[in-house]
C-alpha cells in the first residue's frame, strides 16, 4: 500500500499485521537499547490543518524512534494562509522530497485527495467526520493486549457519534475483527447511517452498556456542533453520561475507553476516567507504537516499490 486512508480500505489479515508490528514496537520502545532506524533517510511532514496533541506529537515521536527526519509544516503560518491549495501545499512538498505526509484537516476526503496528487505515501491522521483510521488501530491495539481476541466482544461507543470519525472508523475495525458494535446517544448525535456500517443504534444507553466488553466514551465536539444539534451539557450529562452508575450495566471486567481529549464531568465522570476500568491513558501511550508500526510498514513498502519514481511526472 501507498497510503493509509481508512479502516474501511483495510482487510482484517492487514489490520492484525499492523497490530502484531505494533507489539513489536512497543518492546522497542520498552527497550530503548533495540529501537532500530528502519527509517534512516525518511523525511515525514505533519500537515495539520486542525489542532490536536495526541496524534501529531506522537507521529513525530514515532518518526524520530526510527529514524527519520519529521518536519512540521506549520499550517497557521504556512502559505495556506495566503491561499494555497491542498493540493499545491501537497507538490509543494513533494517537490522537497518528503516521503511520507501525515495529514489532519476539516474536509472529509482531504487525504484521499492529497493521495491521489503526490508521490509520497499519505496517512490520514482525521479527515473532517469521516475517518480517523490510526486513531482506531490504536484503540484495537489496546483490546488487543487485553481481550486477545475480538471475536463477540460487545462494544458500546457511546456520545456525539454524528461527527465522530473516531466512532466510523472504529465500527469499520471492529466489524471486520468479528466485535458486534452497539452506538448509543441523542437522536440528534446519532445516524442511523450506523447501521448501514454494520453498527446496531439505539438511544438507550442502558441497552447499549449491558454486557458490554468495551465501553468508549466520545467526546461531545462542540467546534462541529451546528444547526440545532447543539445539546445541553448538563442535560447530556445526566442522560447520557457514564458515571460509576452506568458502568455497572456493563460487564464487570469491561475496558473504559476515550480517544481523548475527555470533557471531564460531561461525556464520563471523573471518577470512571482515572478508575480501575480505564485504560485511557495505554491508549495514549500505545499510539506511538501504533504509529511506529504504520511508518515502518509504508517505509518497507517504498523500498520494496522501485516504480514508485517512475508513476509519478510532477
Ligand atoms: N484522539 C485524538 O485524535 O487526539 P488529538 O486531537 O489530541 O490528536
Amino acid at each position: 500500500r501507498k497510503d493509509i486512508l481508512g479502516i474501511r480500505d483495510l482487510t482484517a489479515e492487514e489490520i492484525l499485521c499492523i497490530l502484531e508490528t505494533a507489539r513489536e514496537m512497543k518492546e522497542k520502545i520498552e527497550n530503548k537499547k533495540a529501537r532500530e532506524k528502519s527509517l534512516k533517510n525518511f523525511s515525514i511532514v505533519t500537515l495539520f490543518y486542525e489542532n490536536s496533541t495526541r496524534t501529531k506529537m506522537s507521529f513525530a515521536l514515532a518518526g524520530e524512534y526510527l529514524g527519520a527526519d519529521v518536519s512540521d509544516l506549520g499550517v497557521a503560518t504556512s502559505s495556506v494562509n495566503k491561499g494555497e491549495s491542498l493540493v499545491d501545499t501537497g507538490i509543494t512538498l513533494d517537490q522537497m522530497g518528503i516521503d511520507i505526509m501525515v495529514i489532519r484537516h476539516s474536509m472529509s476526503g482531504a487525504a484521499n485527495v492529497l493521495a491521489r496528487n503526490v508521490k509520497a505515501s499519505v496517512i490520514n491522521a482525521g479527515d473532517g467526520v469521516n475517518e480517523h483510521p490510526t486513531q482506531a488501530l490504536l484503540d484495537l491495539y489496546t483490546i488487543y493486549e487485553k481481550k486477545k481476541s475480538f471475536k463477540d466482544l460487545k462494544v458500546a461507543i457511546i456520545g456525539d457519534i454524528i461527527h465522530s470519525r473516531v466512532a466510523r472508523s472504529n465500527v469499520f475495525g471492529f466489524t471486520k475483527l468479528g466485535a458486534n458494535v452497539v452506538v448509543g446517544g441523542p437522536s440528534t448525535l446519532i445516524s442511523k447511517n450506523m447501521e448501514y456500517l454494520g453498527a446496531k443504534v439505539t438511544m438507550d444507553i442502558k441497552e447499549a452498556l449491558k454486557d458490554a466488553d468495551i465501553v468508549m466514551g466520545l467526546r461531545i465536539q462542540m467546534e462541529r456542533q451546528k444547526g440545532g444539534l447543539f445539546p445541553d451539557l448538563r442535560e447530556y450529562r445526566d442522560l447520557f453520561g457514564i458515571n460509576e452508575e452506568m458502568m455497572k450495566y456493563a460487564k464487570p471486567d469491561a475496558l473504559l475507553m476515550h480517544p481523548g481529549p475527555v470533557n471531564r464531568g460531561i461525556e464520563l465522570s471523573t471518577e470512571i476516567i482515572d478508575g480501575s476500568q480505564s485504560v485511557i491513558n495505554e491508549q495514549v501511550k500505545n499510539g506511538v507504537a501504533v504509529r511506529m508500526a504504520l511508518l515502518h510498514l509504508l517505509a518497507e513498502g517504498r523500498k520494496n516499490n522501485e516504480d514508485i519514481d517512475s508513476k509519478w511526472t510532477h
